[in-house]
């Protein structure tokens, strides 16, 4: 057994805003299953959720601030989380990342700073804690002064850092680092220096022990300046220490068998009960109620990442076919309005909802028969494995985990029953349309369309065979 301290910005059901609090939230579970002993280290933001009760440990002190460590589980799990409680910085409404008003924290390199501080001294025993883990596992930009920082000192824990998406870094000017008194020997290129501004995430991938990113195709892509941006280098000189982890998912929380958000449970036996949560969503969405008409679903940060801007060209020529299209999502202001302009002009067909709505984003999965994921990068994602599950085909771009996760539909991927979607290369309207084509043929043929979600249904999302891969990642430490 090994002590594992799991430093992350947002963990679900506590706070989330995308993917890594999803993973945060259920890959520590499933390590303490296999036996590791396993605490999760956050921010205790004004936002989180606390439903268990949250008790005090000590506090320590760091950069002229008494911090203290309070103590919480995860939900519905005997995980133990330490939230680094420092009012002067996190006790504001507004995300990890960004204010009420949607404008990232403005203070946000100190924020982050001051938890990677507080971490490290958790990390070296040092806040009265009486536990001190053998491996400290980071993840994404956040947490990446704590792989440095524990670089310079003795008696040290093995340091694991993941990366969940390379776009965000944690780039700041030089002179936030001046102000950070941040130890002068990390200030060099081959440290935390990019190109004269501090990098967080550099932090990372210098200086941790083993780097790991959420699939196996996006680790190789992020070793090309397509996906690297400008630390391509620098991944492939540390490509011996780097790998991809696939995501598995909470098969609990997504699970079309139990879930409460849904109007009626199914599984790939009941297929037929799906459709009563497709007409429950029609009729919340005030769409017309059809079971027979394809509905198209996608659930997204509306951010450059994620194609949107491929889907809104589509929508012109997907409104010539019969279909419904339902969208939730929020972010960028431009696409926001497009998309809710589109939603205006043909009400019959598409619903657009602007907001983060859990229960919603359950019943899409389980009410949708197509989900689109055109992304233009993707670490891993995981809406297309909850698409999987609850018998809603995926309609994807051959990128990071979209590539290693669904398995295009093909004479011979049919006939030998391992097709789950529909997978096309191109980045481009032309590519997706003709994507959304093919899975408009196939789902006019019910027994072959039923096939294919029989088989993305039938595969195992769960987190045993990964957390079994970091395991053995940890063993080699
Ligand atoms: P990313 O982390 O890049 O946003 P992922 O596919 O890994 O992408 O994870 C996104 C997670 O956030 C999923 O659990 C998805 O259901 C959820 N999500 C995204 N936008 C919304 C929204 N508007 N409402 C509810 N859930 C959302
Ligand atoms: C990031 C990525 C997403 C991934 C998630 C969890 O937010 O964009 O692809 O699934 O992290 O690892």
């Amino acid at each position: 057994m090994k002590k594992i301290l799991f430093v992350t910005s947002e963990a679900h059901p506590l706070i989330k805003t995308g993917g890594l609090a999803d993973v945060a939230g259920s890959l520590p579970k499933a390590l303490s299953d296999l036996g590791e002993d396993v605490r999760i280290i956050m921010p205790n933001y004004q936002a989180i959720k606390m439903t268990d009760e949250v008790r005090y440990l000590s506090t320590v002190h760091v950069n002229n601030y008494a911090v203290n460590i309070l103590e919480t589980r995860l939900p519905e799990a005997n995980v133990i989380v330490w939230l680094v409680d420092c009012p002067e910085f996190f006790d504001f409404p507004g995300n990890p990342y960004v204010d009420e008003q949607g404008e990232l924290w403005e203070n946000s390199a100190e924020r982050f700073a001051l938890f990677c501080r507080v971490t490290v001294e958790v990390a070296m025993n040092r806040s009265w804690l009486d536990w001190k883990p053998d491996i400290v596992h980071c993840n994404d930009w956040q947490s990446g002064l704590v792989p440095a920082l524990l670089s310079l000192e003795h008696n040290r824990p093995a340091t694991v850092f993941t990366i969940h998406n390379m776009a965000y870094q944690g780039i700041f000017p030089s002179a936030t680092y001046l102000s950070l008194n941040l130890p002068g020997q990390l200030w060099n290129m081959n440290g935390i220096e990019f190109h004269n501004r501090l990098s967080f995430l550099k932090g990372g991938l210098v200086y941790s022990d083993r780097i790991t990113t959420v699939s196996p195709t996006y680790a190789q892509e992020i070793q090309t300046a397509d996906f690297g941006y400008g630390l391509e280098g620098l991944l492939s000189y540390r490509k011996d220490f780097l790998s991809g982890i696939i995501n598995g998912i909470d098969t609990n929380h997504w699970n079309p068998e139990t879930d409460a958000n849904i109007k009626k449970t199914f599984n790939h036996l009941t297929l037929n009960n799906k459709l009563v949560n497709k007409e429950e969503l029609q009729q919340r969405l005030s769409l017309p109620i059809d079971k027979n008409i394809p509905i198209f679903g996608l659930i997204s940060r509306l951010v450059e990442q994620k194609g949107i801007d491929l889907v809104m060209d589509c929508l012109p020529e997907m409104l010539t076919h019969p279909l419904q299209f339902v969208l939730l999502g929020s972010g960028n202001k431009e696409f926001e309005q497009r998309l809710q302009e589109f939603a205006e002009s043909h009400p019959d067909k598409i619903s657009i909802t602007i907001g983060y709505d859990e229960t919603l984003a359950h019943l899409i999965e389980a009410g949708v028969d197509i989900f689109l994921m055109p992304s233009r990068f993707e670490p891993c994602g995981l809406n297309q494995i909850y698409s999987l599950r609850y018998g809603t085909v995926p309609v994807v771009r051959k990128t990071g985990g979209l590539a290693d996760t669904v398995i295009d539909t093909l004479p011979e991927t049919l006939n030998d029953n391992t097709a789950t979607g529909f997978v096309f290369d191109e980045a481009s309207p032309g590519a997706l349309m003709e994507a959304i084509k093919r899975a408009l043929i196939l789902y006019s043929l019910p027994e072959t369309w039923k096939q294919l979600q029989i088989n993305g249904m039938q595969k195992d999302y769960s987190w045993t065979k990964s957390a079994q891969q970091y395991v053995a990642l940890y063993n080699q430490l």
